[in-house]
């Protein structure tokens, strides 16, 4: 077994960032490769990844809810996570295995906190909601706000969300960007401007290189 399995068993990674960046490929990826170096690896999706998440993906997702509030969006977005954390993360992570995220807690705070959602708030609504099930290592995967959004464009109609207007999406980076700096401790952030090859490499070269609590 390598350092870097047994150095991730238990524990808790995210991939996250804005439209268009790539996490879903990369956590793929990783998982690919976790998982045939011998790690047992539970993927999860947010929001989503349970059968009740997965109804409520479905809500925020759709166009045709443009007038659904930030507060609304807050709500449903940790409502998704608290059955995720209870049903899929906790357990996993209590038999020891390595829980890779695509988004989490800082999605909220980057997208509804960009939409005028009060940042305490959204940290007390992931405590009620997910308590201690959080990330021991988020990575922010950065990308250009446009450059993003055309990516994501060319993978099938625009979501609700990424619907909306420019100067959000630059504002959601910013969030991201800012989490990041705040937090040096649990996060990092890796540009999305090499090929798959070359982000991945350095998605693993940070992984081995992290210093594990
Ligand atoms: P996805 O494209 O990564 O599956 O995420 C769906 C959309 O939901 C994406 O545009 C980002 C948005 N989102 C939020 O606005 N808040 C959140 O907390 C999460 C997890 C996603």
């Amino acid at each position: 077994m390598s350092d870097l399995v047994e150095q991730l068993a238990g524990k808790f990674i995210v991939i996250d960032g804005p439209d268009g960046a790539g996490k879903t490929t990369q956590a793929k990826l990783l998982g690919e490769f976790l998982s045939e170096s011998g790690l047992e690896v539970a993927h999860i999706r947010d929001p989503g990844g349970t059968e009740i998440g997965d109804e409520i993906r479905t809500i925020l997702l759709d166009r045709r809810h443009h007038k659904m509030s930030v507060q609304c969006e807050l709500m449903l977005y940790m409502a998704s996570r608290a059955q995720l954390a209870c049903e899929v993360i906790a357990p996993a992570l209590s038999s020891g295995k390595c829980v890779l995220g695509d988004r989490y807690v800082s999605s909220t705070v980057a997208y509804q906190g960009a939409g005028g959602a009060d940042i305490k708030a959204i940290t007390q609504a992931a405590q009620i909601a997910v308590g201690a099930a959080m990330p021991d290592l988020t990575v922010i995967l950065d990308i250009e706000s446009q450059l993003g959004l055309t990516r994501a464009a060319r993978e099938g109609q625009a979501d609700r969300i990424e619907s909306k207007h420019i100067e959000y999406h630059r504002k959601v980076r910013e969030m991201f960007l800012a989490q990041a700096a705040d937090q040096p401790e649990r996060f990092t952030v890796i540009p999305s401007s090499g090929s798959i090859e070359e982000i991945q490499q350095q998605l693993r070269q940070t992984l081995t290189a992290w210093k594990w609590a």
